[in-house]
Formats: structure tokens, C-alpha cells, sequence
């Protein structure tokens, strides 16, 4: 008769060798395959009479039950240590530092855009804004600007289909200056329904910051970019309050009050005269050089009567300056491109 103790023994340290679960699952066929030596002992009952086979059968199937014990646990043995290997080779460094969620900020476009509206605000100017989408009238007509100017040419313009109530093509504005006139002649329909006459019409102060759109593109030109318009008209408002006003705000704009100002004879349609603002920094990688900042220039005659105004009462200046020029002279960014590509290295920068 066979020791069934010693089987049980036989099968514990086999099983307790595997190396793997495949092999212990291989090892598991010495005992339970087709052949195996369990299977075998069971299928010998059928030559026993009753009596032995009923008590054999009893010590066999004792012994049976005892390897699958032991073979469960065997198993269990395996898949504890697999989820060890799992967790010690997904161990978290709780040390490390997080990735976080990094917090936006403002473009630095725009940082420029709400400091010019706080500085002119301080100035006594209104913050207006309009639309982008203008006509022929806003853009180049009220302005002064000639049939043959080159800013009407399809080179320079984006024209958008649509055409306005005299048929004329609409276009995305060149410039901000289209609100000079927006602006000015409704502050004067205003005025006049309320009061019948212009009598008690006082100064119109008025700031565009806004987006424009012209044809070109590289290191110093997108065909979009910000604009700011300024606009001061009045009875009594002399080109020296122009000079006035723009350097102020140009020292409150790059705290400097040791900043140097030239205005240079220019032309635009729509003043007359028209000077270009050059500034010069006293100090820094900029120092010693004039840098162009800005077009303006009393407001022509032919625009003050577009306002609905009387150019022998009226008159006035107006300025349009860059966003991204005072952007990249404040922060001396030398490629406008970085501010249209929206890497977050070069915007966190100013995310203070
Ligand atoms: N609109 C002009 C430009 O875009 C700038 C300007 C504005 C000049 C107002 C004079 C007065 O170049």
C-alpha cells in the first residue's frame, strides 16, 4: 500500500521548487494529468472489492484534497510576489517635486494694452473700441486718404467679402484711426440731438487700443498686430499739448523720466502737420539710438469737418502707436515673431 503521508510530502516540496507558475503548473500534471499519480490511484479503485474500496477511496481523496491545498498555495505564494515586483518597480518618489498646474497669465501684448488704458485713463482720456471688420468710409474716405493711396491697394489690405451700403468692398482695418472719426462724429450726433448746437460740446478725449491687419510678414511686421489711437479735440488744443501729453505718457509707460522725445516731420493723410515720435533711452542696450514709436499729428481740417465739427472752431491732434513696439521696448524683445508663437517659455516670463 502506498504511504499517502510521504505522497503528500513528495508533492509539497515539488511544488515548493517550482521556479515559475508555469513550471508549478507543469509540476501539477505529475499529480492530476491524464496519467498522473492521483489519477491513477483512483482510476486502481475499480479493481478493489467494496469494503477496501470505500476505505481506500476515503484515504485517497484525503490525500487528494491536501495537494490541491498545497498547490493553491503554492499559487498564492506566486501572485503575492508578482504584485511585489509590481509595486516596488511602480514605487512613487513621494519626494520628488509635483508637476503642478501652472497658472495663466496675460500675453504681454495685453499687459501693454491695460497700461496704456490705465495711464491714459490717469490723462483724462475715455477707452473706446470698435469694430474690426470696417468700410471704405472708416478706414480711408473720412480719413483723407487719397483713391490712389497705397493702403488701398489688394497688396496691402485684407479685403473681406461683403461690400458696405454704397458698394463699397469691406476690408479688416488697416489701422485704428478709422475710431478717430467713429468716435468724434458720434460724440457730435450725440451733443447735437440733446442740445440742438455744439455750443456746449466739450473736448472729445478719446484712446482705440485694438487689433489691425495689413499684408506682410517677418521679424518686424505680422499681418496682424495692436494698435493704440489717441485722439484730443477741442476749441483750443495746440500741437504742444500733444507734445505734452505723449511724453508723459511715454515716461509713466517705460518709468523714465530721463527719456528723450523728437518729433519728426511726417506725412499722413489725415494731419496736417504729421510727425513721427522718436524716443531715446538714456541707458540700457538700447541707449544712444532713436526709436520710432509712434505716427501723429494735428488732426487735418478735411477730418475735423468728417466729425461733423467746423475746423475754424475744432481742432485737435491724434497719435497711433504699436502695441508690440512699446511691448518689445519695454521688455527689449528683438523678434516680434515670439509674441505670435505662443511658447510658454517666452509667456511666463511675464506672468508676474
Ligand atoms: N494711422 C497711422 C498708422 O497706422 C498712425 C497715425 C495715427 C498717424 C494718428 C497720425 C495720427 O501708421
Amino acid at each position: 500500500m502506498v504511504d499517502l503521508d510521504q505522497l503528500v510530502e513528495h508533492a509539497k516540496q515539488d511544488f515548493a521548487q517550482a521556479k515559475d507558475p508555469a513550471a508549478l503548473e507543469d509540476i501539477k500534471a505529475k499529480y492530476f494529468g491524464k496519467s498522473g499519480i492521483l489519477t491513477e490511484m483512483l482510476k486502481g479503485l475499480g479493481k478493489l472489492d467494496p469494503e477496501l474500496r470505500k476505505t481506500e477511496g476515503a484515504r485517497i481523496n484525503h490525500a487528494k484534497s491536501a495537494i490541491e491545498h498545497a498547490l493553491q498555495e503554492q499559487r498564492q505564494l506566486f501572485s503575492e510576489q508578482l504584485l511585489q515586483t509590481r509595486l516596488s518597480a511602480e514605487s512613487i518618489d513621494v519626494s520628488l517635486p509635483g508637476r503642478g498646474v501652472g497658472s495663466g497669465s496675460l500675453h504681454p501684448v495685453m499687459r501693454t494694452w491695460e497700461r496704456v488704458e490705465e495711464i491714459f485713463h490717469s490723462l483724462g482720456f475715455d477707452v473706446a473700441q470698435g469694430p474690426e471688420i470696417e468700410n471704405d468710409w472708416f478706414n480711408f474716405t473720412a480719413l483723407n486718404s487719397p483713391e490712389n493711396h497705397p493702403a488701398r491697394s489688394m497688396q496691402d489690405t485684407f479685403y473681406v467679402d461683403g461690400k458696405d451700403a454704397t458698394g463699397k468692398q469691406l476690408l479688416l482695418r488697416t489701422h485704428t484711426s478709422p475710431m478717430q472719426i467713429r468716435y468724434a462724429s458720434h460724440a457730435v450726433a450725440r451733443h447735437l440731438k440733446e442740445y440742438g448746437d455744439l455750443t456746449s460740446l466739450e473736448d472729445i478725449r478719446v484712446i482705440a487700443p485694438g487689433r489691425t491687419y495689413r499684408v506682410d510678414s517677418d521679424a518686424t511686421h505680422s499681418p496682424m498686430f495692436h494698435q493704440v489711437e489717441g485722439l484730443w479735440i477741442g476749441r483750443d488744443v495746440s500741437f504742444a499739448a500733444l507734445k505734452g501729453i505723449y511724453t508723459s505718457f511715454l515716461r509713466a509707460f517705460f518709468e523714465d523720466d530721463a527719456l528723450q522725445f523728437r518729433f519728426r516731420p511726417s506725412y499722413f493723410p489725415f494731419t496736417e502737420p504729421s510727425a513721427e515720435i522718436d524716443l531715446a533711452f538714456p541707458s540700457g542696450k538700447l541707449a544712444g539710438r532713436w526709436l520710432e514709436i509712434s505716427g501723429s499729428g494735428q488732426v487735418h481740417p478735411q477730418v475735423i469737418r468728417n466729425m461733423g465739427l467746423d475746423p475754424e472752431e475744432f481742432i485737435g491732434f491724434a497719435f497711433g502707436s504699436g502695441l508690440e513696439r512699446l511691448t518689445m521696448l519695454r521688455y527689449g524683445i528683438d523678434d516680434l515673431r515670439l509674441f505670435f508663437e505662443n511658447d510658454t517659455r517666452f509667456l511666463a516670463q511675464f506672468s508676474a
